[in-house]
Protein backbone atom coordinates (compact mmCIF):
# COMPACT_ATOMS: atom_id res chain seq x y z
CA UNK A 1 0.00 0.00 0.00
CA UNK A 2 1.34 3.18 -0.92
CA UNK A 3 0.37 6.89 -0.36
CA UNK A 4 0.22 9.83 -2.63
CA UNK A 5 3.44 11.74 -1.54
CA UNK A 6 3.17 14.78 0.91
CA UNK A 7 5.54 17.06 1.40
CA UNK A 8 7.78 14.97 -0.73
CA UNK A 9 7.45 12.50 1.72
CA UNK A 10 5.83 8.66 0.22
CA UNK A 11 4.83 6.68 3.41
CA UNK A 12 4.16 3.10 2.65
CA UNK A 13 2.66 0.15 4.44
CA UNK A 14 4.63 -3.22 4.47
CA UNK A 15 2.22 -6.49 5.43
CA UNK A 16 3.32 -9.75 7.44
CA UNK A 17 2.41 -12.93 6.42
CA UNK A 18 1.67 -16.38 7.90
CA UNK A 19 2.07 -19.72 6.43
CA UNK A 20 -1.25 -21.81 6.49
CA UNK A 21 1.03 -24.72 4.85
CA UNK A 22 4.59 -25.88 4.57
CA UNK A 23 6.27 -28.97 2.89
CA UNK A 24 9.69 -29.32 2.23
CA UNK A 25 9.82 -31.64 -0.93
CA UNK A 26 13.85 -32.14 -0.85
CA UNK A 27 17.37 -30.72 -0.98
CA UNK A 28 18.56 -29.06 -3.83
CA UNK A 29 22.58 -29.45 -5.22
CA UNK A 30 22.37 -25.31 -4.26
CA UNK A 31 21.82 -26.08 -0.74
CA UNK A 32 17.89 -24.84 -0.70
CA UNK A 33 15.09 -26.77 -0.07
CA UNK A 34 12.43 -27.15 -2.59
CA UNK A 35 9.31 -26.54 -1.09
CA UNK A 36 5.53 -25.97 -1.38
CA UNK A 37 3.70 -23.27 1.18
CA UNK A 38 0.96 -21.37 1.07
CA UNK A 39 1.14 -17.62 2.33
CA UNK A 40 -1.11 -14.82 3.19
CA UNK A 41 -0.62 -11.59 4.28
CA UNK A 42 -2.30 -10.01 7.59
CA UNK A 43 -3.22 -6.64 8.63
CA UNK A 44 -0.01 -6.32 10.93
CA UNK A 45 2.21 -3.43 9.32
CA UNK A 46 6.39 -2.11 8.78
CA UNK A 47 5.74 1.72 8.07
CA UNK A 48 8.23 2.80 5.64
CA UNK A 49 8.62 6.22 4.98
CA UNK A 50 10.60 7.58 1.67
CA UNK A 51 11.77 11.09 1.38
CA UNK A 52 13.85 11.98 -2.20
CA UNK A 53 17.52 13.22 -1.34
CA UNK A 54 19.64 15.50 -3.96
CA UNK A 55 22.47 13.59 -2.69
CA UNK A 56 23.35 9.79 -3.57
CA UNK A 57 23.07 8.53 -0.88
CA UNK A 58 21.16 5.85 0.76
CA UNK A 59 20.51 6.31 4.79
CA UNK A 60 17.85 4.36 6.89
CA UNK A 61 16.82 5.08 10.09
CA UNK A 62 14.34 2.61 12.48
CA UNK A 63 12.04 2.97 15.28
CA UNK A 64 14.05 -0.17 16.81
CA UNK A 65 17.48 -0.02 17.76
CA UNK A 66 18.16 -3.43 17.80
CA UNK A 67 17.90 -3.38 13.93
CA UNK A 68 20.90 -3.08 11.82
CA UNK A 69 20.73 0.17 9.46
CA UNK A 70 23.75 -0.58 8.17
CA UNK A 71 24.28 -2.65 4.43
CA UNK A 72 23.04 -6.23 6.33
CA UNK A 73 19.46 -4.29 6.18
CA UNK A 74 17.25 -5.49 3.59
CA UNK A 75 15.79 -2.39 2.66
CA UNK A 76 19.44 -0.91 1.93
CA UNK A 77 19.89 -4.36 0.15
CA UNK A 78 16.98 -3.78 -1.54
CA UNK A 79 17.90 0.14 -2.70
CA UNK A 80 21.47 -0.62 -3.60
CA UNK A 81 20.37 -3.93 -6.16
CA UNK A 82 18.22 -1.85 -7.42
CA UNK A 83 20.67 1.40 -8.06
CA UNK A 84 23.11 -1.74 -9.32
CA UNK A 85 20.99 -3.08 -11.74
CA UNK A 86 19.62 0.13 -13.48
CA UNK A 87 22.56 2.52 -13.07
CA UNK A 88 20.33 4.92 -11.39
CA UNK A 89 22.77 7.26 -9.04
CA UNK A 90 19.63 9.09 -6.95
CA UNK A 91 19.52 8.90 -3.29
CA UNK A 92 17.05 8.35 -1.05
CA UNK A 93 16.53 8.75 3.12
CA UNK A 94 14.29 6.07 4.66
CA UNK A 95 12.92 5.54 7.98
CA UNK A 96 11.12 2.20 9.23
CA UNK A 97 8.77 2.45 11.72
CA UNK A 98 8.93 -1.34 12.75
CA UNK A 99 5.55 -2.97 13.92
CA UNK A 100 6.55 -6.85 13.15
CA UNK A 101 8.20 -8.96 15.43
CA UNK A 102 11.82 -9.83 13.94
CA UNK A 103 13.13 -13.90 13.64
CA UNK A 104 9.10 -13.90 14.04
CA UNK A 105 8.55 -16.46 11.05
CA UNK A 106 6.26 -13.57 9.93
CA UNK A 107 8.24 -12.20 6.71
CA UNK A 108 9.09 -8.50 7.95
CA UNK A 109 12.50 -8.33 6.72
CA UNK A 110 11.18 -9.97 2.92
CA UNK A 111 7.94 -7.54 2.90
CA UNK A 112 10.22 -4.31 3.92
CA UNK A 113 12.83 -5.22 0.90
CA UNK A 114 9.55 -6.17 -1.63
CA UNK A 115 7.97 -2.73 -0.47
CA UNK A 116 11.80 -0.76 -1.26
CA UNK A 117 11.68 -2.59 -4.70
CA UNK A 118 8.34 -1.52 -5.95
CA UNK A 119 8.44 2.06 -4.22
CA UNK A 120 11.70 3.06 -5.59
CA UNK A 121 10.59 2.10 -8.85
CA UNK A 122 8.24 4.52 -8.98
CA UNK A 123 9.86 7.04 -7.04
CA UNK A 124 12.97 6.67 -8.67
CA UNK A 125 10.54 6.16 -12.49
CA UNK A 126 12.80 3.07 -13.40
CA UNK A 127 9.97 1.59 -15.39
CA UNK A 128 11.31 -2.27 -14.39
CA UNK A 129 8.05 -4.81 -15.31
CA UNK A 130 6.66 -7.08 -12.79
CA UNK A 131 9.31 -9.89 -14.02
CA UNK A 132 12.31 -7.70 -13.67
CA UNK A 133 11.47 -6.78 -9.90
CA UNK A 134 10.28 -10.15 -9.08
CA UNK A 135 13.90 -11.66 -10.52
CA UNK A 136 15.53 -8.99 -7.96
CA UNK A 137 13.68 -9.87 -5.37
CA UNK A 138 14.30 -13.76 -5.66
CA UNK A 139 18.31 -12.75 -4.77
CA UNK A 140 17.41 -10.79 -2.02
CA UNK A 141 15.05 -13.45 -0.49
CA UNK A 142 13.45 -16.74 -0.91
CA UNK A 143 10.00 -15.31 0.28
CA UNK A 144 10.38 -11.95 -1.02
CA UNK A 145 8.57 -12.07 -4.39
CA UNK A 146 5.23 -13.33 -2.55
CA UNK A 147 5.50 -9.75 -1.31
CA UNK A 148 5.43 -8.36 -4.79
CA UNK A 149 2.47 -10.33 -6.16
CA UNK A 150 -0.49 -10.69 -3.73
CA UNK A 151 -2.02 -11.09 -0.69
CA UNK A 152 -1.97 -15.17 -1.00
CA UNK A 153 0.15 -17.46 -2.67
CA UNK A 154 1.23 -20.75 -3.27
CA UNK A 155 4.54 -20.82 -3.61
CA UNK A 156 6.61 -23.55 -4.90
CA UNK A 157 10.56 -23.72 -5.93
CA UNK A 158 12.53 -22.44 -3.05
CA UNK A 159 9.49 -20.18 -2.34
CA UNK A 160 10.16 -17.51 -5.04
CA UNK A 161 7.40 -19.44 -7.72
CA UNK A 162 4.65 -17.31 -6.78
CA UNK A 163 0.97 -18.49 -7.57
CA UNK A 164 -1.31 -15.50 -6.83
CA UNK A 165 -4.30 -17.44 -5.20
CA UNK A 166 -8.25 -15.83 -4.20
CA UNK A 167 -9.74 -16.28 -0.97
CA UNK A 168 -13.61 -14.93 -1.10
CA UNK A 169 -12.82 -14.21 2.43
CA UNK A 170 -11.26 -13.03 5.56
CA UNK A 171 -9.22 -15.45 7.97
CA UNK A 172 -8.82 -14.28 11.91
CA UNK A 173 -5.52 -15.41 14.02
CA UNK A 174 -4.64 -14.89 17.07
CA UNK A 175 -0.73 -14.94 16.80
CA UNK A 176 1.98 -15.69 19.86
CA UNK A 177 5.11 -14.21 19.56
CA UNK A 178 7.83 -15.60 21.56
CA UNK A 179 10.85 -13.51 23.32
CA UNK A 180 13.04 -14.88 21.18
CA UNK A 181 13.61 -15.80 17.60
CA UNK A 182 15.42 -18.28 15.53
CA UNK A 183 17.10 -18.37 12.60
CA UNK A 184 16.12 -19.77 9.34
CA UNK A 185 18.86 -21.53 8.42
CA UNK A 186 19.26 -23.19 11.36
CA UNK A 187 15.83 -24.33 11.52
CA UNK A 188 16.36 -25.56 7.97
CA UNK A 189 19.63 -27.15 9.23
CA UNK A 190 17.60 -29.38 11.80
CA UNK A 191 14.99 -30.81 9.07
CA UNK A 192 15.14 -34.30 8.24
CA UNK A 193 13.62 -34.12 4.52
CA UNK A 194 10.46 -36.30 4.48
CA UNK A 195 10.70 -39.45 2.36
CA UNK A 196 6.91 -38.87 1.22
CA UNK A 197 6.42 -35.12 1.28
CA UNK A 198 2.28 -34.30 1.55
CA UNK A 199 0.54 -33.05 -0.97
CA UNK A 200 -1.12 -29.46 -0.34
CA UNK A 201 -4.31 -29.83 -2.92
CA UNK A 202 -6.99 -30.39 -0.18
CA UNK A 203 -5.37 -27.12 2.12
CA UNK A 204 -5.44 -25.38 -1.20
CA UNK A 205 -9.07 -25.76 -2.55
CA UNK A 206 -10.34 -24.77 1.24
CA UNK A 207 -8.33 -21.50 0.95
CA UNK A 208 -9.90 -21.11 -2.32
CA UNK A 209 -13.33 -21.58 -1.00
CA UNK A 210 -12.77 -19.38 1.85
CA UNK A 211 -14.03 -22.19 4.15
CA UNK A 212 -12.35 -21.94 7.66
CA UNK A 213 -13.63 -24.73 8.95
CA UNK A 214 -12.12 -26.89 6.11
CA UNK A 215 -8.57 -25.32 6.45
CA UNK A 216 -8.11 -25.24 9.81
CA UNK A 217 -7.30 -29.89 10.46
CA UNK A 218 -5.34 -29.13 7.10
CA UNK A 219 -3.00 -26.42 8.36
CA UNK A 220 0.38 -28.18 8.46
CA UNK A 221 4.21 -26.82 8.71
CA UNK A 222 7.13 -29.35 8.10
CA UNK A 223 9.47 -26.96 10.24
CA UNK A 224 7.61 -26.84 12.67
CA UNK A 225 9.39 -30.03 14.62
CA UNK A 226 13.54 -29.16 14.25
CA UNK A 227 11.80 -25.81 15.53
CA UNK A 228 10.37 -27.20 18.57
CA UNK A 229 13.69 -29.05 19.35
CA UNK A 230 15.55 -25.83 18.91
CA UNK A 231 13.54 -24.09 21.26
CA UNK A 232 10.76 -26.71 23.45
CA UNK A 233 9.10 -23.33 24.99
CA UNK A 234 7.34 -23.32 21.39
CA UNK A 235 5.70 -26.63 22.51
CA UNK A 236 4.30 -25.01 25.47
CA UNK A 237 2.81 -22.04 23.44
CA UNK A 238 1.24 -23.75 21.31
CA UNK A 239 -0.58 -26.16 23.65
CA UNK A 240 -2.02 -22.86 25.10
CA UNK A 241 -3.64 -21.78 22.11
CA UNK A 242 -4.52 -25.71 21.63
CA UNK A 243 -6.64 -25.25 25.33
CA UNK A 244 -8.50 -22.50 23.31
CA UNK A 245 -9.05 -24.30 19.99
CA UNK A 246 -7.66 -28.19 19.73
CA UNK A 247 -7.36 -27.40 15.71
CA UNK A 248 -6.37 -25.06 13.79
CA UNK A 249 -2.50 -24.16 15.94
CA UNK A 250 0.43 -24.07 13.90
CA UNK A 251 3.76 -22.09 13.82
CA UNK A 252 4.55 -19.80 10.67
CA UNK A 253 7.62 -20.14 8.27
CA UNK A 254 10.82 -21.21 10.34
CA UNK A 255 9.27 -19.88 13.27
CA UNK A 256 9.09 -18.74 16.26
CA UNK A 257 5.31 -17.12 15.82
CA UNK A 258 2.64 -19.48 16.97
CA UNK A 259 -1.13 -18.71 15.87
CA UNK A 260 -4.10 -20.13 15.83
CA UNK A 261 -6.84 -19.32 12.94
CA UNK A 262 -10.08 -18.73 14.22
CA UNK A 263 -13.68 -19.72 13.65
CA UNK A 264 -14.75 -15.81 13.35
CA UNK A 265 -13.67 -12.53 14.71
CA UNK A 266 -15.71 -13.18 17.80
CA UNK A 267 -13.87 -16.33 18.85
CA UNK A 268 -10.84 -14.70 17.90
CA UNK A 269 -11.70 -11.40 20.43
CA UNK A 270 -12.05 -14.15 23.20
CA UNK A 271 -8.96 -16.07 22.22
CA UNK A 272 -7.10 -12.82 22.71
CA UNK A 273 -8.03 -11.37 25.64
CA UNK A 274 -7.73 -14.87 27.61
CA UNK A 275 -4.15 -16.22 25.96
CA UNK A 276 -2.55 -12.55 27.14
CA UNK A 277 -4.27 -13.05 30.20
CA UNK A 278 -2.30 -16.61 30.48
CA UNK A 279 0.78 -14.82 29.00
CA UNK A 280 1.14 -12.42 31.44
CA UNK A 281 3.55 -14.12 33.73
CA UNK A 282 6.29 -14.38 30.05
CA UNK A 283 7.18 -10.91 29.74
CA UNK A 284 8.69 -10.05 26.46
CA UNK A 285 5.61 -12.32 24.80
CA UNK A 286 3.58 -10.54 22.65
CA UNK A 287 0.25 -11.58 21.09
CA UNK A 288 -1.95 -10.11 18.55
CA UNK A 289 -5.75 -10.38 16.81
CA UNK A 290 -5.26 -9.89 13.27
CA UNK A 291 -6.79 -10.90 9.85
CA UNK A 292 -5.67 -11.73 5.96
CA UNK A 293 -5.70 -8.66 3.81
CA UNK A 294 -8.17 -8.65 1.24
O1 LIG B 1 16.16 -17.22 1.06
P1 LIG B 1 16.46 -16.82 2.46
O2 LIG B 1 17.59 -15.83 2.56
O3 LIG B 1 15.27 -16.37 3.23
O4 LIG B 1 16.95 -18.15 3.19
C1 LIG B 1 17.64 -18.15 4.41
C2 LIG B 1 18.23 -19.52 4.64
O5 LIG B 1 17.18 -20.48 4.86
C3 LIG B 1 19.00 -20.08 3.46
O6 LIG B 1 20.34 -19.69 3.51
C4 LIG B 1 18.85 -21.58 3.65
O7 LIG B 1 19.76 -22.05 4.62
C5 LIG B 1 17.47 -21.71 4.24
N1 LIG B 1 16.43 -22.00 3.21
C6 LIG B 1 16.36 -23.26 2.65
N2 LIG B 1 15.40 -23.53 1.72
C7 LIG B 1 14.50 -22.60 1.36
C8 LIG B 1 14.54 -21.30 1.94
C9 LIG B 1 15.52 -21.04 2.87
O8 LIG B 1 17.17 -24.15 2.98
N3 LIG B 1 13.56 -22.92 0.47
Amino acid sequence: MISEPLNNEWVVWAPAKVNLYLEVLGKRADGYHELNTLMMSLNLYDTIRFREEESEVITLRCTNPTLSTGKDNLIIKAAKLLQLHTGCTRGISIHLEKRIPMGAGLGGGSSDAATTLTTLNRLWQLNLNHEQLNQLAAQLGSDVPFFLTSNAGWCTGRGEIVQPLTCPRPFWYVLICPHFGLSTAEVYGQLQVPRNPRDGEEILQAVRQGHVEKVRPLLFNRLQEPAEQLRPELTKFMSLLQQESPTGVLMSGSGTTVFAMCRDQGQGHTMVHRVRHALQAFPGVRTYLVRSSM
